[in-house]
């Protein structure tokens, strides 16, 4: 899935060029390069699809040579991820019934690369035989109120478990008792499940979606025509709210990943190198006098910049925008973005 355009992440991610297609932590490979790079050591390319808006159809494309151009496919418009998921299952059902099916962020950072594996290769193994929508965990360290919580029934000495409640962006104060409780996981958002199981899931929670794409026949001349007539018409919600809230098949593998969703620029804060103020800066032109913990990113990283008595801010400059916030405010950065938008 890479349809998103990364708004908490503004002005670095912007509509012309979101998150997913820049090089975030300086590795050499953008997000969706880093993506594909982890799933194509289980599969072949020609079983890999990007799901994205059309406007990134060509940047997807010449990011990913590797993947078939018919597999990267272009949304007419963001409807956010139950569409794009309902939409795949289906091309994909219409060439194997029987996949089944990774979901992948575009956007995630894994530093444990081997357990990821691991984790996906034991979660294929499981969605080939129940009838299960399995979500990789990952152990909260933060009431973050950008996530979804799943509360597990716990079962000693197994690798998955059922999932009790899963609870989409939960207010900070719902999200802190939840983390003192200990009995929550974050969802990360990589989802695996056999082509049946969510289409069943959308059949019984999204029905109407169910029915408006199945209308569609796949992988001919047609699809894309038809596709155009029928996204202006569906519901706009995530999968999460959608489909995981609401189903009660779900379960969850804990898998310490050493994943990071780099959706915010707390996210980026927390993975990047820091100096002995615990600010995080990517130019030696900034200079540093009674601050501490903030995140500073330029785009001209030879501008002088001086930051004096600042604690725990996000600092971003770009060409076209310059964006001073309070990291604790990185959630806000999105209806900030509405906001320039109605501006114009
Ligand atoms: N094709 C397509 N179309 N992709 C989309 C769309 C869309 O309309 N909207 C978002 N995406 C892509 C994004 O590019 C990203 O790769 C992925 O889908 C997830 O969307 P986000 O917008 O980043 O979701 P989130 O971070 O707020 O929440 C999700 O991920 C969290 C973990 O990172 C949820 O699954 C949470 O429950 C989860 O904790
Ligand atoms: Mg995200």
């Amino acid at each position: 899935m890479a349809g998103g355009i990364g708004s908490r992440f503004w002005p670095m991610s912007t509509q012309k060029f979101p998150k997913q297609f820049q090089d975030i932590l300086g590795t050499g490979r953008t997000m969706i390069q880093q993506t594909y790079d982890r799933i194509s050591q289980l599969l072949p390319a020609e079983n890999i699809y990007v799901i994205t808006n059309k406007e990134y159809v060509e940047l997807s494309q010449s990011q990913l040579p590797e993947v078939p151009a018919e597999n990267i496919v272009g949304e007419p418009m963001m409807k956010n991820t139950a569409a794009c998921n309902i939409y795949m299952a289906s091309k994909i059902a219409a060439k194997s019934p029987d996949a089944n099916i990774i979901v992948l962020p575009a956007d995630h950072l894994i530093v444990k690369e081997k357990t990821f594996l691991e984790k996906v290769s034991y979660a294929f193994g499981l969605a080939s035989q129940h009838d299960y929508l399995i979500t990789l965990g990952i152990t909260p360290t933060r009431p973050d109120t950008g996530y979804g919580y799943i509360q597990f029934i716990d079962t000693p000495g197994k690798e998955i478990s059922k999932v009790k409640t899963f609870t989409e962006k939960p207010s900070l104060e719902i999200a802190k008792t939840f983390l003192e409780s200990g009995d929550f996981l974050w969802n990360s958002g990589i989802f695996v499940w056999n082509v049946k199981s969510i289409y069943s899931a959308f059949e019984n929670y999204l029905p109407e979606m169910c029915e408006q794409f199945s209308s569609c026949e796949y992988n001919s001349d047609r699809e894309s025509q038809c596709v155009e007539l029928i996204y202006p018409k569906v519901t706009k919600i995530s999968i999460d709210n959608g489909i995981l809230e609401r189903a009660n098949n779900v379960y969850v593998i804990p898998a310490d990943l050493g994943w990071s969703d780099l959706g915010t620029w707390t996210s980026v804060y927390e993975n990047a190198e820091k100096d002995s103020q615990k600010n995080a800066v990517n130019s030696k032109y900034v200079m540093t006098y009674n601050s501490k913990g903030n995140v500073v990113r330029l785009k001209n990283s030879s501008k002088a910049v001086v930051l004096d008595g600042l604690k725990d801010y996000i600092i971003v400059d770009t060409d076209k925008a310059l964006l001073i916030c309070p990291r604790a405010n990185d959630q806000l950065i999105k209806q900030y973005v509405q906001d320039i938008k109605n501006l114009k």
